[in-house]
């Protein structure tokens, strides 16, 4: 059988996460997804995917300290962000240190790649902006801590709860595009920092989890939300998708959008941003609905991502790797999964192309 895209196809067994497309429910561990998000740290969230993955396990008040002093170990590598790497962007100066990080199959080697991401995004982003990288504070919650190191002071503790939500609201999410990736590294034996990397190259794809900072850019565009539908239109004329619509497994709305949704109403967001998006969320629909009628194309994650991470501060080109910060948790979990109980993933191509 060959499916273009592997559409419908199973390709791992999994005891992480279970995405139900037609019903709209992601369950995490047993748990639903509205259980965890706004209820649940990222320390928790990280305890709950890794359980029985490693071999040493901290008590539940430990993550948080582990956690921490995994930050503090990744913090030297900030040290080789040069301006060279500043001027290639985000991803890439995150990707570049993460490639420092030595491989490993340990807790220690996966909670550093955990710290990574939330370390090095904002020393990136204030060396760029010409201040000083602030240190961890391994005492803090995780997400705490990111906001200090991106804001240079400590956030307010709303605005630490909304990215916590967000954070665990992305932690995993089945066999998506970067998690399979992963998988397949982690198929060789060949370490878990090779698994990350894979994992951040399929996601900084527009169609993966490069789509939040396309979804600002039309947000901004857009403008006044009644010129929506006929920027939206213009948009799809010119064959273009509209970023932040479609999956491939929900059929109905992504709940993490709802999730997302939420956090943003805590954090007080000018109340003008909330209901553009709204508008232009309305209009997408509606004009999808147009474009593809047998198809239901529907909001995913990355709308209201793109909105929230926005309000608290995170400049358009660096949200992918705020989702890394996330999602790298799920990634590891997948990569501890198959390399202890699955074999090599290699499947098989169909030769078309000319006889010898
Ligand atoms: N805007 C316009 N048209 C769309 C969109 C969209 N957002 N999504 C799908 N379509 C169209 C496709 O072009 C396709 O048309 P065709 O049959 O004429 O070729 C049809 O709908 C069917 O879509 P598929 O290509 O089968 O969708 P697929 O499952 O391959 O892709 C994807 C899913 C990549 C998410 C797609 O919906 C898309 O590109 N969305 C925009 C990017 C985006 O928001 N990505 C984030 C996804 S969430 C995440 O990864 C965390």
């Amino acid at each position: 059988m060959m499916t273009d895209g592997l559409d419908g196809v199973v390709a791992a067994s999994t005891i992480l996460s279970d995405v139900d497309g037609a019903a709209g429910r992601l369950v995490i561990r047993g748990r639903s997804l509205d259980e965890l998000a706004g209820r649940t740290s990222v320390e928790e969230a990280t305890a709950l995917l890794f359980d029985g993955f490693f071999d040493d396990r901290p008590s539940g008040g430990e993550w948080r300290a582990h956690l921490g002093q995994a930050r503090h170990a990744v913090f030297a590598e900030v040290a080789a962000l040069d301006e060279r790497l500043i001027r290639h962007g985000p991803l890439e100066a995150v990707r570049a240190l993460v490639a420092r990080l030595a491989d490993g199959e340990d807790l220690a080697t996966a909670l550093r790649l955990v710290a990574a991401p939330a370390v090095f995004l904002p020393s990136y982003l204030r060396l760029r902006a010409g201040h000083a990288p602030v240190a961890p504070d391994a005492s803090l919650g995780h997400a705490a801590d990111v906001m200090r190191m991106l804001r240079g002071q400590p956030a307010s503790s709303v605005e630490a709860a909304a990215l916590e939500t967000y954070l665990v609201t992305v932690c995993d999410h089945g066999l998506n595009a970067s998690t399979f990736a992963a998988r397949v590294v982690a198929s060789t034996q060949a370490g878990l920092t090779s698994a990350v990397l894979a994992g951040l190259g399929a996601l900084k794809g527009p169609l993966h989890g490069g789509a939040p900072g396309p979804v600002l850019t039309m947000l901004n565009d857009i403008g006044e939300a009644g010129d929506a539908r006929a920027w939206l239109e213009a948009a799809l004329a010119r064959g273009e998708r509209l970023m932040g619509f479609g999956h491939r497994i929900y059929r109905v709305r992504d709940p993490r959008a709802d999730a997302l949704k939420r956090a943003l109403a805590t954090l007080g967001v000018e109340a003008g941003r909330l209901a553009q998006a709204e508008q232009v969320e309305a209009a997408a629909l509606a004009v999808l609905k147009d474009h593809k009628p047998g198809r239901r194309l529907e909001t995913n994650v990355e709308f209201y991502t793109a909105v929230l991470l926005d309000a608290l501060g995170f400049p358009a080109d660096s949200l992918t790797c705020v989702f890394a910060m996330g999602r790298s948790v799920g990634w590891l979990a997948h990569a501890r999964e198959q390399a202890t109980s699955g074999r090599l993933i290699r499947p098989q191509s169909r030769y078309v192309g000319p006889a010898s």
